[in-house]
């Protein structure tokens, strides 16, 4: 039990239970780096404007920097009774500075601190977030460039429906990654705001210099409302429904390794190294790695909806309900970064089964709208061509054959237009070769694409920015 800010008002002691009840240090230690950097500048500051002297701002950095390099090196004492990684590094500071140590929190609050220090958490994360996102849009364009002839069934319902590029299966994913790492950089313009010196919520009657503050910490901007500053968290929100579009993107490409490394597909083989066995079954070769990732999506929109249920009607400004933040907002940046992590290191490790995906994309009557698209050219109506092609389907289908099996007399029978040179029509290379609208599967678009992707890549990789 040690003494409390706010003795002078209160009779009685904090009970043990209450104590433990309220604390937070064990969630918010990991922005102690932050939160001492706020301090430096902040004293700083204070120093600028006259409410300290440079000397006593030049004791308090100093002892702040000291306790920092005791934070690093693991040797701090952390209790209960202290509540916050704030109440702790200002009660270190008295002991190693002494006397002094009462003026750091001059015109400052608890409630624009811990802003400051999410924001300055958040900032970091999310430029890492960034990072890690061009790192995997880089693995997924050079297995689009290793796979530029390679096809496979595209499908819709799940149903094979019509070849496709597997370098353009995987530039899909490069585009649902590239607006991920766009939403998170539109984000951090609203993070990277400047909440310090709101103080507690209505501001402060000292001459601070909020703009100095925030040159100091490199914001470019401060919080323009004190109460907004206190009770704004959107900049959390934002960051974790950004991260809940990316986990959905991740989970669907998880999904397709799943499926394609089953006996059922066949379209994969994951590494050794980054598969799984099982302790009954020999034979299994498990891909733990894809589930799990998928099984974590559950959990980061867990994260975002708990904040969005913690924030939902609370009344201005600060309230003690927003120290529950940054459990979820901790759990979300540390399951997106290990997530991401391992897809970047997994990815590349898959073994494409070429000539199976080819096969795959061979069978199935995936050629039909090539077949209809051959009578519209032969002056056929595309519905009328859709209607004679369900039938050669439903013909070949009782026969056991694909369309192009057929013998050009049997194709006839539908219609007399039909003529030698659709069996050409109807091979892999032509359907994908004649998909040449923007954006899609032709050798020629995918190519262009993966060309621009790695120019992309070789600056921020982000269009906005
Ligand atoms: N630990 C608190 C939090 O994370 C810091 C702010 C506390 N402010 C207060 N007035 N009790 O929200």
């Amino acid at each position: 039990m040690s003494e409390k800010p706010w003795d002078g008002r209160f009779s009685d002691r904090t009970d043990t239970s209450v104590e433990a009840f309220t604390s937070s240090i064990q969630t918010d230690k990991r922005l102690y780096p932050y939160d001492i950097e706020g301090s430096v500048a902040h004293c700083r500051m204070l120093a600028k404007v006259g409410v300290i002297t440079h000397e006593e701002a030049g004791e308090l950095a100093e002892g702040l920097w000291r306790i920092k390099r005791e934070l690093d090196q693991g040797n701090f004492k952390f209790s209960d009774s202290l509540e916050d990684i704030h109440m702790h590094i200002e009660a270190r500071l008295l002991q190693e500075v002494g006397k002094v140590a009462q003026k750091l929190h001059t015109a400052r609050s608890r409630n624009d601190q811990v802003a400051l220090d999410a924001r300055m958490f958040l900032r970091d994360a999310t430029g890492q977030t960034i990072g890690r996102l061009q790192d995997l849009r880089k693995v997924l364009v050079a297995l689009a460039e290793q796979h530029t002839d390679t096809v496979l069934p595209g499908y819709t319902h799940l149903q094979r429906a019509q070849p496709v590029l597997l370098a353009h299966h995987f530039m899909a994913y490069y585009e649902m990654f590239s607006r991920d790492a766009e939403r998170f950089a539109d984000s951090l313009k609203r993070t990277n705001v400047m909440p310090l010196g709101a103080a507690a919520l209505a501001g402060t009657t000292y001459p601070i210099d909020r703009a100095y503050t925030a040159e100091l910490l490199n914001f470019p901007a401060i919080c323009a409302n004190s109460m907004d500053a206190v009770g704004d968290r959107d900049f959390m929100l934002e960051f974790l429904a950004a991260a809940s579009i990316c986990m959905v993107h991740l989970s669907r490409l998880c999904e397709e390794l799943v499926l394609w490394s089953s006996a059922e597909f066949r379209f994969i083989e994951l590494a050794d190294a980054f598969a799984t066995g099982s302790s009954i079954m020999p034979q299994k070769k498990n891909p733990d790695i894809p589930e799990l990732i998928r099984g974590k999506t559950g959990r980061v929109f867990g994260d975002l909806v708990a904040l969005l249920t913690l924030m939902k009607s609370l009344p201005m400004a600060y309230n003690r309900d927003m120290q529950e933040d940054k459990p979820p907002l901790f759990d979300a940046v540390d399951t997106l970064s290990a997530c991401l992590d391992i897809m970047i290191k997994m990815l590349p490790t898959i073994q494409v089964k070429i000539q199976t995906m080819r096969q795959a994309a061979s069978v199935g009557f995936l050629n039909a709208t090539d077949m209809a698209d051959y009578l519209v050219g032969q002056g056929v109506a595309f519905r009328a061509a859709h209607g004679i092609v369900g039938q050669a389907v439903a013909y070949a289908l009782s026969q056991g054959k694909e369309l192009n099996e057929l013998s050009l007399e049997e194709l006839k029978k539908f219609s007399k237009v039909i003529q030698e040179d659709l069996f050409e029509r109807l091979t892999l290379e032509q359907i994908i070769a004649r998909r040449q609208s923007a954006g899609g599967t032709s050798q020629e678009n995918v190519r262009a694409a993966v060309a621009a992707a790695k120019e992309g890549l070789a600056g921020t990789g982000i269009a906005s920015t």
